[in-house]
């Protein structure tokens, strides 16, 4: 693993954080190989339910290492970008449930890396933005599409046109952020507390849920509502769903097995 990204284990959740404070959390290409290795191995491990990602000091992640992209020709940027796009679909689809929690700057490939991400949290001082427009280029981690589809065409491309950076409170108001908090130890305690509360739930329901409401949208809704029922359906026939069931009858906690 690179020396800026840090692996944590706990229980069932596992949490990266980008430790990189003097770039603000900037990834490299060390770094996005690092991940592009690291993430298929987080996918398959069934033990792990919930995955934060997280920033150090003012920074989540500010964005690409700019400094990488000084000099280098068309076919090294182009392969740069194929690498960031190829660890975003990754996080996107891991099937886990994932909690970005931003601790700080979130710009360019770092907002690009929070809309990935099944939960965002913040704390009030935390900035999302992306600036690309500001160095004549645009986002290309999936900033505009990601981002239209989740706030709509005006803003996303008032932001990217304007280069603006906003604050948590604008996009909690706007429904993006699920939490905003005072302070990065109040961010840690509550990512921590939603991780932990998924994790304890029963895993194969959990994760039918993220695919279930991750693809459905994209049907037409009869489908989409097929797929819902066809998911449920193989939830009851799962031991899970038995034992379920099983202890809200009599009347004790449930023990789920994952199977
Ligand atoms: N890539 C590389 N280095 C970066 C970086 C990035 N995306 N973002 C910040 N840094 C570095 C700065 O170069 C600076 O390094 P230095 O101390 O060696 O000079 C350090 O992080 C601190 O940043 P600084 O600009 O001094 O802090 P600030 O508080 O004045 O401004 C930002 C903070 C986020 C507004 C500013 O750093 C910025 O605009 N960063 C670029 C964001 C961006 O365009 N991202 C999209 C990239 S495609």
């Amino acid at each position: 693993m690179d020396e800026h990204l840090v692996v944590r284990r706990d229980g069932a959740v596992v949490t990266v954080t980008v430790d990189r404070e003097d770039a603000l959390g900037a990834l490299s290409r060390s770094m996005l190989e690092a991940l592009d290795g690291y993430l298929p191995e987080l996918a398959a491990d069934d033990g792990v339910r919930a995955v934060v990602l997280t920033g150090t000091g003012r920074g989540f992640v500010a964005g690409a290492d700019i400094g990488e992209y000084h000099g280098v020709d068309q076919r090294r940027f182009d392969d740069y970008q194929r690498l960031g796009r190829r660890v975003l679909d990754a996080v996107e689809a891991l099937p886990q449930y994932t909690v970005a929690a931003v601790n700080g700057y979130a710009l360019g490939g770092g907002f690009e890396l929070a809309l990935c991400c099944d939960a965002i949290l913040a704390t009030e001082r935390a900035r999302f933005g992306l600036p690309e427009v500001k160095l004549g280029l645009l986002p290309g981690g999936g900033g505009s599409q990601r981002l239209a589809r989740a706030l709509g065409v005006r803003f996303t491309l008032r932001l990217i046109a304007t280069g603006a950076m906003v604050p948590a409170a604008e996009l909690y108001r706007r429904g993006l952020l699920e939490e905003v908090y005072t302070d990065a130890a109040a961010l840690r305690a509550g990512a921590s507390e939603l991780a932990g509360t998924v994790a304890a739930g029963a895993p194969l329901a959990v994760r039918a849920a993220k695919r279930l409401v991750r693809e459905g949208p994209a049907l037409p809704l009869p489908d989409a509502l097929g797929f819902e029922q066809s998911v449920l359906s193989s939830l009851f026939a799962t031991e899970d769903g038995r034992e379920g069931v099983a202890a809200f009858v009599d009347k004790r906690d449930p023990v789920f097995r994952g199977r």
